[in-house]
């Protein structure tokens, strides 16, 4: 079943910075679908339009049928459905985490979307014991590091229990034990029948993310698309797409990690 359909998605910042310039694209439900792309190309924006934090002002984007429009999020029965089904995690945490404390930041989303307190808690002491948060819990967010900030930001989208998942760069800045547990985790969650759009710069981690990758280009125009062995091996179309560095291939060859390029 097709969850987000995105049909020639334009859209501009205030200043006209053109930052999607006619996008197409589609979500199956219980697929994993990474973003790749230069800086600047689009990803995060398409996230937030994903969320409905945004509107395109060209084109649609629809979710579940239904178009994601201004008017649609000001019904308050579609609102509530839409915030329970869908999480985002924010490309920088600190526009996730605005509570006194880490606890109050990650029981937020359930106390809006009207869950019970004894579920709530529920929620909180298991997901801080899963990223290891127990300590941080009565700690301010903001005096974190940006790694633990991330985990906060994290347990704060799957406190919701979300059937989409959007992420933008999840395991950016985290330490290897505590991307691989993201990892597994992201693997997991698409075994419980739900959705994850994962923008990243890690190719290396696309095979076990990703079903499905959509490659952004300089034009803010999707490139390509394809399973993530298609695009990691397809050296043109990434040296095109500013993802790979020829002078640096040693270092940036993501091929090498899998498929012994
Ligand atoms: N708040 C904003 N106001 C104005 N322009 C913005 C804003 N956010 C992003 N842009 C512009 O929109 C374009 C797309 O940005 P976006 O953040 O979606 O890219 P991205 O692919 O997520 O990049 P990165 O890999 O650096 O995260 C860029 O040209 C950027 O300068
Ligand atoms: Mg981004």
């Amino acid at each position: 079943m097709t969850l987000f359909e995105c049909r020639d998605v334009h859209y501009a910042y205030p200043g006209r910075v053109p930052a999607l310039c006619g996008v197409d694209l589609t979500i199956e439900t219980g697929t994993r679908v990474a973003l790749i792309g230069a800086n600047g190309s689009g990803k995060s924006t398409l996230l937030s339009l994903l969320d409905g934090l945004a509107f395109p002002q060209r084109g649609s984007i629809r979710f579940a049928g239904q178009e994601l429009t201004e008017a649609a999020l000001q019904d308050e029965a579609f609102a509530l459905d839409f915030r329970r089904r869908v999480g985002l995690v924010f490309q920088n945490p600190d526009v996730q985490l605005f509570c006194p404390t880490v606890r109050e930041d990650i029981a937020f989303g359930p106390l809006q979307l009207g869950i019970d307190a004894a579920t709530i808690e529920r929620r909180v002491e298991a997901l801080a014991q899963e990223f290891h948060l127990e300590a941080l819990l009565d700690r301010p967010p903001h005096r974190l590091s940006v790694g633990e900030k991330r985990k906060v930001a994290f347990a704060t989208a799957l406190a919701i229990e979300p059937e989409v998942l959007l992420l933008d760069e999840p395991t950016a800045g985290l330490d290897p034990r505590t991307a691989t547990h993201l990892i597994e985790r992201l693997h997991d969650a698409v075994h419980q029948g739900r959705t994850m759009v994962i923008a990243t710069h890690d190719l290396h981690i696309l095979a076990d993310i990703a079903d499905v990758v959509y490659v952004f280009g300089q034009d803010r125009r999707l490139a390509a698309s394809g399973t993530p062995e298609e695009i990691l091996t397809n050296h043109d179309l990434l040296e095109a797409n500013n993802l790979i560095h020829t002078h640096t291939r040693h270092i940036h060859d993501h091929r090498q990690y899998r498929w012994g390029g």
